[in-house]
């Protein structure tokens, strides 16, 4: 099983391109099942989350090619309308491919998505949602069976919670329903957006992405679409954590500053100056970062609740107290334990972290707890005195893509064994 080992206290410099997004290349890719034609999608990060996808989408008889970053994708010839527990339980974002199995074929059997690392993943929106859409959906031995035998029709849906996957798994459904969709309380993700924006490249007909209420008039079918993916807003916030905790000035290439707007006040809190120019952004580093006060998880466009381990990563070694609220994941804790063998003062308590700072942490041998909890080991060994260990990182390679060889380019010392 491979490790990274991270020596301490190096300075980084220079620039790097920040990667696709993952959560947007995964809706993306199930919603190609939609489509007549070869889809041509850019930027699309390599990934084991996004291999799983690929995965997926070949077993239900879609003609995937890669090429570098780009991925071709036909789905004419994609017939089936089941996915296989071993494949359901390698990401759980898959369940976005209930909507795309539905809308296509009328018909989906799949197993409930396994939990993950974060706390129990339920999908009571998203079942709620296409139950209200037409489909008969029985719940037997793990698995879902669902029918949709006169198609699925337009509806209006109020979500309870402006859940990303809900959204996306409806959107994606009502686009070749019968009638109009309207989603209330919609989640607002750029990924959302990104997904609309592709879905209507293809010919639907989809209103109001990235606001709170969204409409789609269902079509009769959709062609292929060329589409870039936007760029990872999550991995743009761990670099930067990477930089704070190492008093560096870096420059990531190829970002949209909007997608950050909650993230970059948290770093100029902490002391650093962030200047944007174009779709670059150069952040700059103080030698001592100060308490960034309070961070309260929200859904977008509040503070991502993806970015609260990397951000919980970099307070450690702060002035004063930060404080963080997690509001959207009940188990999203567990890296503070292992940022407490390295010298870190964390008290958890339910929602809530309180992260005293202190003078450095010494490095250990830790281990990744899950995507995002990997990157806030990696962030804590960057400014640990001597040499930290990090196992598990196969959850890195779910979300990151080749982060060892990123920051090594920045002058990190920083080994895959
Ligand atoms: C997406 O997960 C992202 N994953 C997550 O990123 C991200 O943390 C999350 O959105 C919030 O932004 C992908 O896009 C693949 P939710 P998703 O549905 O769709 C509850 C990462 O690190 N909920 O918005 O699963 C749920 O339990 C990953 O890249 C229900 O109760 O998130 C959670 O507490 C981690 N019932 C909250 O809503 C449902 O039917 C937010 O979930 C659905 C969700």
């Amino acid at each position: 099983m491979s490790k990274l080992f991270v020596t301490g206290r190096r300075k980084l410099s220079g620039e790097v391109c920040v990667q696709g997004a993952k959560n947007s290349a995964l809706p993306i890719l199930a919603a190609t099942l939609l489509t007549r034609g070869e889809n041509t999608i850019h930027n699309c990060p390599e990934l084991s989350d996004i291999e799983a996808s690929i995965r997926i989408l070949r077993y239900l008889g879609c003609d995937v090619k890669r090429y570098n970053k780009t991925l071709l994708v036909k789905g004419d010839s994609a017939d089936r309308y089941d996915i296989p527990d071993e494949l359901m339980r390698k990401t759980r974002s898959s369940i976005v491919f209930l909507g795309a199995m539905l809308a296509r074929t009328g018909k989906a059997r799949l197993t409930f998505p396994g939990g993950c690392e974060i706390g129990p993943r339920p999908i009571d929106l998203h079942l709620k949602a296409f139950r209200k859409m037409g489909v008969s959906i029985r719940e037997k031995h793990g698995f879902l069976e669902c029918e949709a035998p006169k198609g699925l029709y337009g509806t209006k849906i109020t979500l309870s919670f402006p859940s990303v996957g809900a959204t996306e798994d409806i959107m994606i459904a009502a686009s070749l329903a019968n009638g109009t969709t309207t989603i209330i309380n919609a989640a607002r993700e750029p990924e959302i957006c990104d997904l609309a924006d592709y879905l209507n490249e293809c010919g639907a007909k989809i209103y109001g992405a990235g606001e709170g209420v969204i409409v789609i008039d269902g079509v009769n079918s959709l062609g292929a679409a060329q589409h870039t993916i936007i760029p990872d807003r999550i991995v743009a916030a761990t670099l930067m954590s990477c930089a704070a905790v190492t008093g560096s000035s870096i420059t990531l290439k190829g970002i949209i500053s909007s997608h950050l707007a909650s993230i970059i006040p948290a770093f100029e809190d902490a002391g650093c100056t962030v200047k944007i120019s174009g779709g670059n952004l150069k952040i700059n580093a103080p030698q001592k970062l100060e308490s960034m006060r309070t961070i309260r998880t929200m859904p977008y466009p509040g503070f991502p609740t993806d970015a609260q381990a990397p951000m919980l990563a970099a307070s450690c070694i702060a002035e004063g107290t930060t404080v963080f609220v997690e509001n959207i994941f009940e188990n999203r804790y567990r890296h503070t334990s292992e940022l407490v063998r390295m010298g870190a003062n964390i008290k958890t308590e339910g929602k809530v972290a309180v992260v005293q700072g202190v003078n450095s942490l010494y490095g250990a041998s830790v281990e990744a707890t899950d995507l995002r909890g990997g990157a806030a080991m990696v962030i804590a060994g960057l400014c640990a005195d001597g040499i930290t260990e990090i196992g598990g990182i196969k959850y890195l390679e779910r979300g990151y893509e080749g982060l060892e060889l990123t920051l090594s380019s920045l002058g990190a010392n920083i080994k895959k064994i």
